[in-house]
Parts: C-alpha cells; sequence; structure tokens
C-alpha cells in the first residue's frame, strides 16, 4: 500500500522502537527490565471495577453511549464539580466539558477542530511525541520552543521570534511535564495566558499528572489563570491516578468554543465511550482517593529510591516534584541513544533516550517509576554496578 504523506511526515514512534529493542534483546536471553513506558503497574481501584461489573450487567448501557462524543451529562457533571474541588475552578458541564477517550485523543482531534493546513503549531522540545503526530495529521506547520533546565523548562515565552508568535495558531504545553518532571507555577500559567491573549494563539495544557505529585506539592490548572477560559484548554485523564490506562477515559475543560469544535469533530470520528466506562470513572473521580494517595506513596518511595542510585554514580537529576519520571543527564554527556543501548547491553535495563522527545532531549534520559518495587530495585542494582 502506498502510504499518505502524513504518514511518512513522522518519524517512527519512540515507545515503538523500545518494544522492538526489548524484544530483540530478550531473544538473546537478557531478562530486561523496563523503565521506558510510562504505564502504571497497579490494578484499578476495586470500587472502580465494580461499578463497571454492575454498569456493564445494565442493557440499558449496551447501546450507543448517551449523548455520545460529548459523554454523559452525569460524567461531565463529575469532572465539573472534581475540577471545583480539586482546583476551585468552575465549569459549565454542558459548554465546557466534554469525556475524551483519554488525553491523547483530546491532542488529536482539538487539532482538527483548531489548525488548518499551513497553520502554525509550536511544541515544547523536549515534548511528548504525540503533539508534533496530532499537528502533522492536521496538515499544520510545526516549529518547536525550547525547554530548558535553567528555566526550570518553562518556556521563555517572551523570546519566541516574532515571526513565530505572529503565524502560530497554537501553542502546546503540558505541566507536570512528560518527559523532564518539571512544573509550572499559576504565575507562569497568568504570563502565558496574557502571552496567547496578545497573539491571539489557542493555548493547550496537557495535564494527565496532575495528581502524581510528591512531598505534598499541589499541582495547579491552568483554568486557575484569570482569563483562561478565553483562550485555553485543558485535557486531563483517569490514568494516572487512578491506574486506567487500559480504560482509555479523560476530559478536556475550558474554552466553550475550542470544546464545541472538537465536539463536532468527534460526532464525525467516534460515537463516544462506553457508558459502563464513564460510570466507572464518576465512581473513580466521587468515590474514595485513598488509593491514589498510597499510589503516590509508592510513586515517592520508588523515586528517592532511583534519584539515589543515580547520585551515587554521578548522575545528577533533578527532585520531581510531580510525574512518575525521572529525567537525567547521561554521564558525560554521552548521546542519548548510544547511553540507552549502553545500558540495555551492560545492565539489560530499558530507559528513554532524551532525544526520543526532540533535540533539545539530546544528552538526557528518563526513568519511569511504573515497574514494581522489586524490579525496580534490581534495575538500579544493574546500573549502579555497571556504572560504578
Ligand atoms: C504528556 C502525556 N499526554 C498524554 C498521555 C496519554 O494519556 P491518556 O492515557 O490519558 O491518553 C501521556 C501518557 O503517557 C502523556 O505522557
Amino acid at each position: 500500500m502506498q502510504k499518505a504523506d502524513r504518514l511518512t511526515k513522522l518519524p517512527p514512534y519512540l515507545f515503538v522502537q523500545i518494544r522492538n529493542k526489548i524484544r530483540e534483546a530478550k531473544e538473546r536471553g537478557i531478562d530486561v527490565i523496563s523503565l521506558g513506558v510510562g504505564d502504571p503497574d497497579g490494578p484499578t481501584p476495586g470500587h472502580v471495577v465494580q461499578a463497571l461489573q454492575a454498569a456493564a450487567e445494565d442493557p440499558a448501557n449496551h447501546q450507543y453511549p448517551t449523548d455520545e462524543e460529548k459523554g454523559m451529562l452525569r460524567f461531565r457533571q463529575s469532572v465539573a464539580s472534581w475540577y471545583r474541588d480539586r482546583f476551585g475552578v468552575s465549569l459549565d458541564p454542558e459548554r465546557e466539558v466534554l469525556a475524551l477517550i483519554g488525553s491523547k485523543e483530546g491532542n488529536h482531534h482539538l487539532c482538527l477542530a483548531a489548525l488548518d493546513p499551513g497553520d502554525l503549531a509550536l511544541l515544547p522540545d523536549p515534548g511528548y511525541p504525540a503533539y508534533y503526530a496530532s499537528a502533522v495529521f492536521a496538515g499544520a506547520e510545526v516549529e518547536r520552543i525550547p525547554l530548558d533546565r535553567g528555566d526550570g523548562y518553562l518556556p521563555q515565552l517572551d523570546q519566541i521570534p516574532p515571526e513565530q508568535a505572529r503565524r502560530a495558531r497554537l501553542l502546546f504545553l503540558n505541566y507536570p511535564n512528560n518527559p523532564t518532571a518539571a512544573v509550572a507555577p499559576l504565575e507562569f500559567w497568568t504570563r502565558a495566558v496574557a502571552w496567547a491573549k496578545a497573539h491571539d494563539v489557542i493555548l493547550v495544557n496537557d495535564n494527565p499528572y496532575s495528581e502524581i505529585a510528591y512531598d505534598g506539592y499541589r499541582t495547579q490548572s491552568i483554568l486557575q489563570a484569570e482569563g483562561a477560559i478565553d483562550v485555553a484548554i485543558e485535557f486531563n485523564s483517569l490514568s494516572k491516578p487512578y491506574n486506567m490506562t487500559g480504560w482509555r477515559i479523560g476530559m478536556a475543560v475550558g474554552n466553550p468554543e475550542l470544546i464545541a469544535g472538537m465536539s463536532q469533530v468527534k460526532e464525525n470520528t467516534d460515537s463516544g465511550i462506553f457508558n459502563a466506562i464513564q460510570y466507572a470513572g464518576i465512581a473513580a473521580l466521587e468515590g474514595s482517593q485513598d488509593s491514589t494517595r498510597a499510589l503516590i506513596g509508592v510513586y515517592q518511595r520508588r523515586r528517592d529510591r532511583v534519584l539515589e542510585a543515580l547520585r551515587r554514580i554521578r548522575m545528577l537529576p533533578d527532585t520531581p516534584k510531580a510525574t512518575f519520571y525521572v529525567w537525567s543527564p547521561t554521564p558525560e554527556g554521552k548521546g542519548s541513544i548510544q547511553f540507552a543501548a549502553d545500558v540495555l547491553d551492560r545492565a539489560g535495563v530499558v530507559v528513554t533516550p532524551g532525544v526520543g522527545y526532540g533535540q533539545r532531549g539530546e544528552g538526557f534520559f528518563r526513568i519511569s517509576l511504573t515497574v514494581p518495587d522489586a524490579r525496580l530495585e534490581e534495575a538500579m542494582r544493574r546500573i549502579e554496578e555497571a556504572y560504578a
């Protein structure tokens, strides 16, 4: 088959390459431990599974989802209450909330709703690879804006070249950030909103890690910045706080015109989320949050173990305040692909090369904390031994 041009414009999806490398090493008989992919290792909380079971038994839920692409009003109300309680942000569930098949879907459908061929999208470098694909699928042009360690991995918006700022239609941001684990204070969101208004740019915060934060740190929503609703949309997800990556449920919240545009794209693309999964989502958002609190305790312990091990072998990552990633410089500025290959050869451990997230990720690698304690412990023991 001759592929469409839009597919040939994509770099190979990073995690597919990693999966291939793991398979090859396993075929060579190596007991590979992958710290490559951010997919929680724990089960979904029992009360959420039970809510799915009960809803799946009800034939009323076996037809196309209620309110189809928008999501059930009851789910959208639950999201609105959660945003009010968690961030103090008030949302109209009818116009400012949309159910998503995960935040990844949101990125993609927003681009189809907001970008025309030739429009310019600004993406962070380093950044989550799906932003690039989403923009390219919409026919947009892409410029990368640098995130530097010295700036806490926050973009210096006033340094975006005037020509880019003038042409830009949309700016993707993502705090807490994958891959760098950086966070954004409210003061940054306030500046970002002012910049977006001045340049008539749509502001996106992809926020699926909002609940994975450590040492008592509370992350903030872009919608807490005054006037954000005029220009901004935020994606959030049940994937990470409730170990629900496989369920595919999340939400878009924010500017009502952007929500309506996405809804129109979805109406012509998918028919929404199985009602039973939405009922389970309500149970997750409205039920006990004890399991999320426990999860954060587990990741925090793992984070500390990884930091301790890396620092002992003279790699000096910052201490993450949020996300379940540790982002570290490679030793002696080694190329990140070369270093990741070296770790696989010498320790049988997969880490993600930073360059997979963009040129500015070169010289860094990412470790995901989503592997069981004993395996993580073993992986760090092997890395320490290999680089002692
Ligand atoms: C920045 C970012 N956005 C979106 C996603 C996808 O999340 P979801 O499962 O909600 O689609 C991920 C998952 O790793 C991510 O890191």
